[in-house]
């Protein structure tokens, strides 16, 4: 009982305090929090910036080319050959998880016209074929291990059929294949990502496909899916199969520039365009090995080239889509599977350190409380340093960010990313150390690596921003040290 009072006094004491607490917060909300810059158009969509931050996808090409040991089938191969011994695709989806991939495509139908699902339109299909007695369907096996292992799922429907005889009608063929998209993007669950291309021999019939009517389709199925082409409308082919990005890369083009299938689009595509209205960025595809779909006679490529193909393509504000090909067994060769998983230890090696974490950082201006230069050392890619408003104005030298280091290990790496939700912006950057130039480039991106010829130890890293477009907004800056650089050694 004689508690009571003080208890009394003490609950008291606590809601005064709590009051008061929630009155200075809603002070400090109202009154200090700066507000974001304004974006500088065009911005990616929700969809387009979860397919970013993936990094690292994986296509599977796998078909009638494996069992007839061919790239490009001619159409008329019998579907009794296709018959897979051992077809595991949960185990193709432990070698996607063992380069970190988290998206997997398959190539449901290539330009022979064989359909790896039972498509209701056409006989070419794995139902007459041997494999699980005609009643296989690798489509559905393979969406059902990427779901059951984490991953989302793509397809690839070849425009270009070698087999079907509608191919060639422009009015039946077009239905044909909208029937299929309807098949694959109804039957098969949320499908993250399509993939379309101009592919075509040069003795091919004439046909023109109604890209845009696919197009409405696809999105009109599935909300949240990325189109992949060489015009987009989501993600863009970024103009060879080496897997290698412009130095120059931006995620911006004109859409009306671009014509799929069209020769001397190439270069355009590869670096992208500062002055595009549309946000469009490339997408690197490569396969590990020197084919597309598996051949005995080969194997996947050395660790060496692979990172280099990281290196140019992630490292060039791009996503890397890596084919490695199941064999005849129907099984990802465990060499290759190796090799994945020596090319995701090799980046982890890499990048699981950052030797400028823990480093103070300053830059030219701060545009106030949330947009601190420190944010870009603080392990996080949602936050991000802004420039004051009235600093820079695109000028060479407007604007800098410098970390002053803890560590004194020595880097050969240095990492610099956008934040690319509020539009790309940087168009060249230099960086410093010590006072001393180690590397230069134009874009930055979501992501731009630069490999130093040799590893050096400065206290002090600067970097340089010029940015007409906008004020820059750095989201990250971190140092690396690459033991598997070749140059580090000589
Ligand atoms: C398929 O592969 C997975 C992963 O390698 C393995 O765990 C599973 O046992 C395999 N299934 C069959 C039927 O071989
Ligand atoms: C294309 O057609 C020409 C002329 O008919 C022929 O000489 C050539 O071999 C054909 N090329 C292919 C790849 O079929
Ligand atoms: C396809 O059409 C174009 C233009 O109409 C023509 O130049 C070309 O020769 C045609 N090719 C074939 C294989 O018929
Ligand atoms: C892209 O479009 C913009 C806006 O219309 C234009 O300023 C720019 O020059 C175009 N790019 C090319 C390469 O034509
Ligand atoms: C392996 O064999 C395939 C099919 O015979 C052929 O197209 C390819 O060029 C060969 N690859 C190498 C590296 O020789
Ligand atoms: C396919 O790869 C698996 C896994 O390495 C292997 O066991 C099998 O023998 C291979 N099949 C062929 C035809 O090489
Ligand atoms: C950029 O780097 C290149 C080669 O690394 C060098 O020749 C050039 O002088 C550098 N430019 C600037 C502005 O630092």
């Amino acid at each position: 009982m004689a508690r009571r009072p003080t208890s009394l006094l003490r609950l008291a004491v606590a809601v005064l305090v709590a009051a008061a607490a929630a009155a200075s917060d809603a002070r400090s909300v109202t009154l200090t929090l700066t507000p974001p810059p304004l974006p500088v158009l065009p911005i990616p969509s929700a969809a387009q910036l979860r397919w970013q931050r993936r990094e690292v996808i994986m296509f599977f090409h796998f078909g009638m080319n494996t069992f007839t040991d061919s790239e490009w089938g001619t159409g008329s191969e019998d579907p009794a050959l296709f018959r897979p011994a051992a077809l595991n695709a949960t185990q193709w989806m432990d070698a996607a998880r063992a380069v970190g991939a988290s998206l997997v495509i398959l190539v449901a139908k290539h330009h022979d016209g064989f359909c790896l699902w039972p498509s209701r339109y056409t006989d070419h299909s794995v139902r007459a074929s041997p494999w699980r007695g005609g009643r296989g369907d690798v489509v559905r096996e393979f969406v059902d291990a990427a779901r059951a292992r984490g991953l989302d799922a793509g397809i690839y429907l070849s425009p270009w059929d070698r087999h079907d005889r509608r191919y060639g009608d422009e009015v039946a063929y077009n239905e044909y294949y909208e029937a299929q998209l309807h098949e694959l993007l109804t039957g098969y669950g949320s499908v993250s990502e399509i993939w379309f291309d101009g592919a075509k021999g040069k003795n091919a019939t004439n046909m023109t496909y109604h890209f845009q009517e696919w197009f409405q389709t696809v999105k009109q199925l599935q909300r949240s899916i990325n189109i992949f082409s060489d015009d987009g409308p989501d993600v863009r082919w970024v103009g060879d199969e080496k897997g290698f990005a412009g130095t120059t890369c931006w995620s911006t083009v004109n859409r009306s520039m671009i014509t799929i299938g069209e020769a001397g689009i190439e270069k355009y595509l590869n670096s992208g365009d500062p002055r595009g209205r549309d946000w469009v960025p490339p997408e690197c595809d490569v396969s590990i090995r020197p084919g597309w779909f598996w051949h005995k006679n080969e194997t996947a490529k050395p660790l060496s080239q692979l990172l280099e193909i990281y290196y140019n393509s992630v490292g060039r504000n791009c996503v890397l889509l890596l084919n490695a090909p199941p064999n005849t067994t129907g099984l990802v060769e465990a060499a290759d599977v190796a090799r994945l998983r020596e090319l995701w230890s090799a980046v982890s090696t890499i990048f699981g350190t950052d030797l400028a974490a823990g480093s103070a950082a300053r830059a030219s201006s701060e545009r106030g409380a949330g947009f601190a230069a420190r944010n870009v050392v603080d392990g996080r890619e949602d936050t991000y340093w802004a420039p004051a408003a009235e600093d820079g104005h695109g000028r060479w030298d407007g604007y800098w960010i410098e970390l002053r280091r803890r560590s004194r290990r020595p880097f050969n790496v240095v990492r610099v990313q956008e934040h690319v939700a509020l539009g790309q912006r940087v168009e060249r950057h230099a960086v410093y150390v010590d006072g001393a130039p180690v590397a230069n480039g134009t874009t930055v991106g979501h992501k731009r690596l630069h490999r130093l010829p040799c590893a050096v130890a400065g206290r002090t890293v600067r970097i340089w921003v010029a940015a007409p477009r906008g004020p820059p907004l750095l989201s990250a800056v971190g140092l690396h040290h690459d033991p598997f650089d070749v140059a580090d050694a000589m």
